[in-house]
């Protein structure tokens, strides 16, 4: 178990978030969703990570709700989509989102994607959301440095998470300095290289090296970069050994390995040309 264990990261406004997040991304709502979700409840996991996009936020919401875990306990993130964007239709979105979910407040709300004409009104709406008490925690996700200097040129609250993905082919260097200069947590989604992290030559050998596997040493790598981590997965037994990283300490060589790994090669779209 690694819950309670002082593993959270600290927001620039204070809020505690974990390191470690269970990802929901193409699981099925219903009995699927909330199956995994009761299972990293068991395993020790207290974030998940949804999106109104996936289409599952009303399965996940009824297992938090059916477990013994008290909601205060669990650190829930979903996304506004981009066809949502925009002031009024974000603060519709959120509602939407809020009520599937079946809760009475988030604990991060973020924008999914940039979309270029509508991200300050959208960015405007979750500052709205944020003041009122009805998110803990406002952020964006895949927005490169150049979106996050448009968006806090004339707005108010500088986001406190910019989700993007990460991993040993895209290591975002300049982006995290960025981000660490301005106080913006960074959080990594398709660390796992969405499965294909099992086929990595130099990961297999820190594997073997470390008595762990790819997926522990790649999720570890992630956190020592003081980078927050989700994880998705549909198995008990992977859900289970995701979450097993806390007991050991990647050398700064191996560190250093994995860094040169990078070839800036994207899994998901590129943040400049998808809306
Ligand atoms: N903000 C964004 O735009 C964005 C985009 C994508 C994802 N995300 C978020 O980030 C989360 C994680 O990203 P992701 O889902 O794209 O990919 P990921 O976590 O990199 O990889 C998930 C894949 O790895 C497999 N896997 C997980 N643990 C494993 C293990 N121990 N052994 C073998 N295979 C394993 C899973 O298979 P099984 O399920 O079969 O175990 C699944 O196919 C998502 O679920 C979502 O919450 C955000």
């Amino acid at each position: 178990m690694f819950a309670g264990s002082g593993q959270v990261a600290s927001l620039s406004n204070g809020v505690k978030m974990p390191w470690l997040g269970l990802g929901v991304f193409r699981v099925a709502d219903g009995p699927e969703v909330e199956q995994v979700v009761q299972w990293a409840l068991d395993a020790g996991y207290r974030s998940v990570d949804t999106a109104a996009v996936y289409g599952n936020e009303a399965g996940l919401g009824r297992a938090i709700r059916t477990s013994d875990v008290p909601r205060e306990e669990i650190f829930v993130t979903t996304k506004v989509w981009n066809t949502d964007q925009g002031y009024e239709r974000t603060l519709r979105a959120f509602d939407s989102s809020l009520k599937h979910l079946g809760m009475d407040y988030l604990d991060l709300y973020l924008i999914h994607w940039p979309v270029k004409d509508t991200t300050r009104d959208t960015w405007r709406a979750l500052e709205k959301l944020y003041r009122d008490g009805r998110v803990r925690a406002i952020g964006v996700s895949n927005f490169q440095a150049h979106h996050l200097r448009a968006l806090m040129e004339d707005t108010e609250i500088v986001p406190m998470v910019n989700q993007v993905e990460f991993h040993p082919y895209l290591c975002q260097l300049s982006l995290r300095e960025f981000c660490a200069r301005h106080a913006i947590q960074v959080q990594a989604w398709g660390t796992l290289l969405q499965g294909k992290i099992f086929d990595v030559p130099e990961v297999i050998a820190l594997a073997g090296k470390y008595g762990k596997t790819p997926a522990q040493v790649v999720l570890r790598w992630t956190l020592q970069h003081g980078v927050i981590a989700i994880a998705k997965s549909s198995h008990r037994d992977r859900i289970q050994a995701n979450a097993n990283i806390f007991d050991f300490v990647l050398a700064r060589a191996d560190m250093a390995q994995l860094d040169a790994l990078n070839r800036d090669l994207r899994l998901g779209p590129d943040p400049d040309g998808f809306s």
